[in-house]
C-alpha cells in the first residue's frame, strides 16, 4: 500500500508549514515519506516554476499558464510521485491538480472540462488519497503573506525565488473566485477532502492533521532500523 496526500488552500493558508511538519513527524517515525511541491519538485519543474511565478511575466496568456503548470505536474508525477508510490511510500505534495481547477478554472475562468483533459494527460489519472484544505479567507491568507513581502521583493530583484509571486499579485476578486472554487471542488468529492480551520495555531492544526493521518499509516511498513554494530 502507498499513500498520496496533498495540501490545498488559498495563498498564505499554511500549506507549506503543515506539509513540512507532517513530513518531519513521519520521517522521525521512520515511515518512508517524501515531501514535494507544485509547481516544481524536479529540476525541470523548478525551471518552469520560475517562469510561471515570475512577477515580470505579466503578458503570460492563461493557456500558457495552464500548460506550464501541467507540464511541471507531468514531470513531477512521472519522475517523483508515481515511482515513490509504486515502492509503497507516502508522498506529501504541497499543491496538486486541485490548484489548477481552483486557480486556472474558477479563478481565470478556463473551461473545467478542458482542464480535466489536460490534467488527466499530465497525471495519468493519478489522484490523491487524501487532501487537506487549509481553510482561511483569501483576504486573511494574503495578509499573512504580505507581512513577508518587502524582503521577498528584494530577493526577486536578484533573481532568487519570490514568495510574493505573479499569482499572489492578482486582484482580490480573483482570489475570492479561487476560494469559492475550492468549495465547489470539496462539495464534489467530500470523501477525499479534510477541511481544517486554518486560523487555528500551527500546533493545533498539526495535531489535527496527525490524528487524521494516523489510521492511514497502518498499511505502510516502517523503514528497517539499521542495527548498530
Ligand atoms: N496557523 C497559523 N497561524 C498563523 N500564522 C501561520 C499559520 N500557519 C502558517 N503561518 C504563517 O503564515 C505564513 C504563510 O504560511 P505558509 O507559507 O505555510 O503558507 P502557504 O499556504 O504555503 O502559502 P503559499 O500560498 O505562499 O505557498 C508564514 O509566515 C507562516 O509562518
Ligand atoms: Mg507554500
Amino acid at each position: 500500500m502507498s499513500l498520496f496526500v496533498t495540501f490545498e488552500g488559498p495563498e498564505g493558508s499554511g500549506k507549506s508549514t503543515q506539509a513540512r511538519l507532517l513530513y518531519e513527524s513521519l520521517h522521525t517515525r521512520r515511515f518512508p515519506v517524501i515531501l514535494t511541491r507544485e509547481p516544481g519538485g524536479t529540476r525541470i519543474g523548478d525551471l518552469i516554476r520560475r517562469i510561471v511565478l515570475d512577477l515580470q511575466h505579466t503578458e503570460m496568456a492563461p493557456t500558457t499558464e495552464t500548460l506550464l503548470f501541467s507540464a511541471a505536474r507531468a514531470q513531477l508525477v512521472s519522475e517523483v510521485i508515481r515511482p515513490y508510490l509504486e515502492q509503497g511510500g507516502i508522498v506529501l505534495c504541497d499543491r496538486y491538480a486541485d490548484s489548477t481547477y481552483a486557480y486556472q478554472g474558477y479563478g481565470l475562468g478556463r473551461d473545467l472540462a478542458e482542464l480535466r483533459v489536460i490534467t488527466t494527460a499530465a497525471t495519468g489519472g493519478l489522484r490523491p488519497d487524501l487532501t487537506f484544505y487549509l481553510d482561511i479567507s483569501a483576504e486573511a491568507g494574503l495578509e499573512r503573506k504580505r507581512r513577508k513581502r518587502p524582503v521577498t521583493r528584494l530577493m526577486g530583484q536578484h533573481g532568487i525565488e519570490q514568495e510574493w509571486n505573479r499569482l499572489d499579485a492578482r486582484e482580490l476578486e480573483y482570489h475570492q473566485r479561487v476560494e469559492a472554487g475550492y468549495r465547489e471542488l470539496i462539495a464534489q468529492d467530500p470523501e477525499r477532502w479534510r477541511v481544517l480551520d486554518a486560523r487555528q495555531s500551527i500546533e493545533a492544526l498539526a495535531e489535527q492533521i496527525a490524528a487524521i493521518i494516523e489510521p492511514y499509516l497502518a498499511s505502510i511498513p516502517r523503514l528497517e532500523t539499521v542495527p548498530l554494530c
